[in-house]
């Protein structure tokens, strides 16, 4: 499958945006969150860890915890606390992975067969729940109250983010506004906390926790509507993941309410069949990515995202210019031109 929107074209001076920047300035504290991961999904119940290691020995972009660390840092945090709640990140965010992936059938995660794929679903959803309940421990050793209310109350809302995600399946006549909900809650929730908890740690005044919250919640919804673009658009070896699963799972996401809405009648029941009813045939996928081609709904999704990313980029003006804060703007640009 070819790429249909170009969104990897290079930005002026032939620079692609990169996580490269930031993963070298907070290279050591994350160098320190791998280690603590590793410390942390041993269990004397061998399957835990052997799971557990297959999937996050696979890499990932560890984006989220390094928020965490970026913001402590841009906002002087000089103690050892944000390394252990980095890790407590990634332990929600490898928790909903398994998750998700027995949720959507999925086979290949981070370039590999998915956990579900090789343990199976049970215990693929007993692991995920055991990198939960660790994450809680790793909220409660590090001691305030605060940082529990905010990555307990992210938790809560990824989880309900996935049920409601059940409601809208199947169902193109979907609103924007029901999908934003969706992944307000599934993904830019998370990217939210990881934010402003790297503010809380280091005791910043409300304006500030409040900024690095809304560049969370802004990045992490620019990051999931480009997720939904690169799962119709993306080469699969780049993605690490399967390319094409939200259609065959009849996901609603905003590609195809776009294209539903542009639709003629007779396209209606192309979706009608393929997204309502599950009833496919192997070249449907072209024939939705030829309609989503005329009506510029995988465009305007990446559009959308840009909206989200602008909003991103200004919740950082507060804070004064430096490294730290052009690493991290970088990273906005990197979500939205990603490809993988
Ligand atoms: C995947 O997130 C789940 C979504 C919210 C789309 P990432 O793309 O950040 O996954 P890894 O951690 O880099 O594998
Ligand atoms: C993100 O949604 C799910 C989570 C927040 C765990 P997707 O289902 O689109 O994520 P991928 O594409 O499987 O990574
Ligand atoms: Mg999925
Ligand atoms: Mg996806």
């Amino acid at each position: 499958m070819g790429i249909v929107v170009d969104i990897n074209k290079d930005r002026e001076g032939g620079q692609k945006p990169s996580i490269d920047a930031l993963q070298r300035l907070v290279g050591e504290d994350l160098q320190r969150v791998n280690q603590h991961i590793l410390t942390n999904m041993q269990s004397p119940v061998a399957l835990i860890p052997q799971l557990a290691s297959h999937l996050i020995a696979a890499g990932g972009k560890r984006l989220r915890p390094m928020l965490t660390l970026a913001s402590a840092n841009l906002c002087g945090y000089t103690g050892t606390r944000h390394i252990g709640l980095s890790a407590c990140v990634e332990f929600i965010h490898t928790a909903t992975l398994l998750h998700d992936d027995v949720v959507d059938e999925s086979e290949l995660r981070r370039g590999q067969e998915s956990a579900n794929a090789v343990w199976g679903n049970q215990a693929s959803v007993l692991v995920g729940d055991f990198l939960f309940s660790r994450a809680f421990q790793l909220m409660v050793a590090d001691g305030s109250l605060q940082v529990l209310k905010i990555l307990s109350d992210a938790s809560a809302i990824i989880a309900e983010g996935e049920v409601l995600q059940l409601m809208t399946a199947n169902d193109p006549q979907a609103s924007e506004e029901a999908y934003l909900e969706v992944i307000r809650s599934k993904t830019a929730t998370l990217f939210a906390a990881a934010s402003r908890v790297g503010a809380v740690v280091a005791d910043r005044p409300n304006i500030q926790e409040e900024a690095l919250e809304s560049f969370g919640m802004n990045l992490g919804i620019a990051f999931q509507l480009i997720d939904d673009v690169l799962d119709y658009s993306a080469k699969q070896a780049q993605l690490g993941k399967t390319v094409g699963d939200d259609f065959r799972e009849g996901k609603v996401t905003l590609p195809v309410i776009l294209a539903w809405r542009r639709g003629s009648e007779e396209e209606r029941d192309f979706w009608r069949r393929t997204i309502e009813r599950l009833d496919q045939t192997e070249d449907d996928i072209e024939t939705a990515i030829g309609l989503m081609t005329k009506h510029r709904s995988l465009n305007d999704t990446v559009e959308r995202a840009r909206h989200y990313a602008a909003i991103a980029k200004d919740s950082l003006g507060i804070f004064p210019d430096g490294d730290m804060k052009a690493a991290m703007l970088e990273v906005v640009d990197f979500c939205v031109e990603r490809a993988y």
